[in-house]
């Protein structure tokens, strides 16, 4: 079986404390967006892994890791484990979702996984416990198994959908990213936790959704990361400024970077606005959220 893997954006990132289990406390709004790996499923005795990528760019990180590391593989274990099945799978990703990039690439295909092989070995275990199974893997893989629109608390192991939030309309955006990679860990551990709640972020999200304005969606976006990101990537915040300067309607960056986005009014637009940054040297690429 061929499943898409969708990329994902934190339209909303908030960072609400630190836990006692060294994670911090998030809330954000993650959607899903048109930029999908594609994951080939098939069965077999061994568990086996095939990465291709058109670009380096798009494999870059995953070259070096062992195939057991993998997000994908560990995807497999993980659900063998709990379905007591002895029979394996042939995995083959062919990356188009740059990894360590903030866009979720490798929990996607880890969700794709989990969803698929739920299927493919009649488990019948519903989306929602697949989705908390998933948290063992990596803090986007719960909203990601979940699919379209969620709101993502905890860690990251509790997600609902915010399917309700917008009817049947996209937003459209361009991802860009300066060829840069962000350390997870890093970015978090530099980032000074804000101690006054600000449920107006969500809120305003969530309104601004619901409208099915792009303009409105672009005046809410919140990421806590951001500045610490851009404090050890200054070439981000060249990339957000550029964004800017295309006529983007707002900017805000995705998970814990590297890359940037920005809202645009429509399709024709964003395919203008990518193929700029693209000529100035940039990854690019035009994209809509998907539900
Ligand atoms: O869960 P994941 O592997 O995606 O997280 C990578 C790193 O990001 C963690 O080791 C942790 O340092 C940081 N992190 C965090 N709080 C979260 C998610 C991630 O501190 N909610």
């Amino acid at each position: 079986m061929t499943l898409a893997a969708y990329a994902k954006v934190n339209l909303t990132l908030e960072i609400l404390g630190m836990r006692p289990d060294g994670y911090h406390d998030l809330r954000s709004v993650v959607a899903p967006v048109s930029l999908a790996d594609v994951v080939t499923l098939e069965p077999s005795d061994e568990v086996a892994l095939d990465v291709r990528a058109s670009h380096p760019f798009l494999s870059a990180g995953l070259d070096g890791l062992a195939a057991g590391d993998n997000l994908a593989v560990r995807a497999v274990r993980l659900l063998q484990r709990v379905g007591g099945v002895r029979s394996g799978a042939a995995i083959t990703l062919e990356k188009r979702i740059p990894a360590g990039g903030g866009l979720g690439g490798g929990s996607a295909d880890a969700a794709a996984v989990l969803n698929g092989l739920n299927d493919m070995w009649h488990l019948g275990i519903p989306r929602q416990d697949l989705a908390a199974l998933g948290s063992e893997i990596g803090s986007d893989v719960p909203a990601l198994v979940l699919g379209g629109p969620v709101l993502m608390e905890g860690r990251g192991e509790r997600v609902s959908s915010l399917h309700d939030a917008y009817d049947g309309g996209c937003f459209h955006m361009v991802l860009a990213n300066p060829h840069a990679f962000c350390s997870t860990a890093k970015i978090f551990s530099q980032c000074k936790v804000p101690l006054q709640n600000r449920p107006e972020i969500l809120y305003n999200m969530r309104q601004a959704m619901r409208s099915g304005s792009g303009a409105a969606v672009a005046r809410a976006l919140q990421n806590d990361l951001a500045a610490a990101a851009m404090r050890l990537h200054p070439e981000l915040e060249e990339t957000w400024r550029r964004l800017e300067a295309a006529g983007c309607l707002g900017v805000s960056m995705s998970g814990s970077g590297a890359t940037v986005f920005g809202l645009v009014g429509d399709a024709v637009e964003a395919g203008r606005v990518a193929h700029e940054l693209v000529k100035d040297g940039l990854w690019a690429v035009p994209v809509e959220t998907v539900r």
